[in-house]
């Protein structure tokens, strides 16, 4: 008898997205099995952030199917997809102009509205709201920035208060657009340490990642967009060998 390979947590069966003419991912596959960190890299206008997006629901896929967790997601509002398990990050931080650090793990919750402020009050007399984002903030070695307002912190900072209130949502899959952007050295390696540990909590993690040193060192299987098509896909070693990921992406620092 053939042993049967467990089900991916995420699986994208031929998935396209176009905008207009635009091609931004056409006829993507990828299977991440639980409790893994993947990476996905590539050159810009790759398509990467857009595969987020279908994941997410924020972007409906032209073609092609999405299912996590054994549900058929491709449809779901993205909303029911948040409370399905899947969280995520911005490229571009997306904080709240005048909230702070705080008050942005208390309101964590997988749909983010215009009507949050209303939930503010809610929150914060709700106990179970309160030791969740007090853990995110210790996980992330947020205290000292407790009480001042997120927007106005350094990148890194903000990068980590972001990671931290998707976290707060409890999620099963935590997928992350660039987190080392914005992020010196240090904090880019005590960040690898963080993920680590969540992984060791049983987190999947999908990462989205420019910085090769970060990517190369964190995840243990890559895949690789280019114009909106899967080149390769393979652990760190085979990817840095690859060489037509060298020539679509890599160069001649590889
Ligand atoms: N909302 C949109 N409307 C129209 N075109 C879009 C939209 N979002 C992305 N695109 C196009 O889809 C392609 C892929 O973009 P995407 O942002 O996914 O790339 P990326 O790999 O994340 O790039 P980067 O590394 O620069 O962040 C690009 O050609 C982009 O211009
Ligand atoms: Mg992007």
């Amino acid at each position: 008898m053939r042993a049967i390979a467990p089900q991916p947590l995420l699986d994208l069966a031929n998935v396209s997205k176009m905008f207009g003419g635009v091609s931004a991912l056409s006829d993507v596959s990828i299977r991440i099995p639980e409790g893994r960190i993947v990476g996905v890299i590539g050159p810009n206008g790759a398509g990467k952030t857009t595969l987020f997006n279908v994941v997410t629901g924020a972007f409906r896929a032209s073609s092609g199917a999405v299912t996590f967790a054994d549900e058929p997601i491709t449809h779901w509002p993205s909303y029911r997809i948040a409370r399905a398990g899947i969280a995520r990050t911005f490229q571009n931080i997306r904080l709240f102009a005048s909230m702070t650090v705080f008050e942005h793990l208390l309101v964590a919750q997988p749909h983010q509205g215009a009507g949050i402020r209303r939930f503010l009050p809610a929150r914060r007399a709700d106990p179970e709201a309160w030791r969740r984002a007090e853990e995110a903030l210790a996980f992330f070695g947020l205290a000292a920035y407790r009480d001042r307002i997120a927007a106005s912190l350094p990148y890194g900072i903000q990068r980590k208060v972001e990671m931290a209130r998707a976290l707060t949502a409890r999620p099963r899959l935590l997928l992350l657009d660039e987190p080392v952007a914005g992020m010196n050295h240090d904090e880019a390696a005590e960040l690898r340490t963080l993920l680590r540990q969540l992984q060791d909590r049983g987190l999947t993690i999908l990462s989205i990642e420019h910085d090769m040193a970060f990517v190369m060192t964190l995840c243990e299987m890559l895949y690789v967009l280019d114009f909106g098509v899967l080149i390769a896909e393979g652990s760190p070693a085979e990817i840095r060998s690859n060489p037509v990921v060298i020539d679509a992406y890599l160069g001649s620092e590889a």
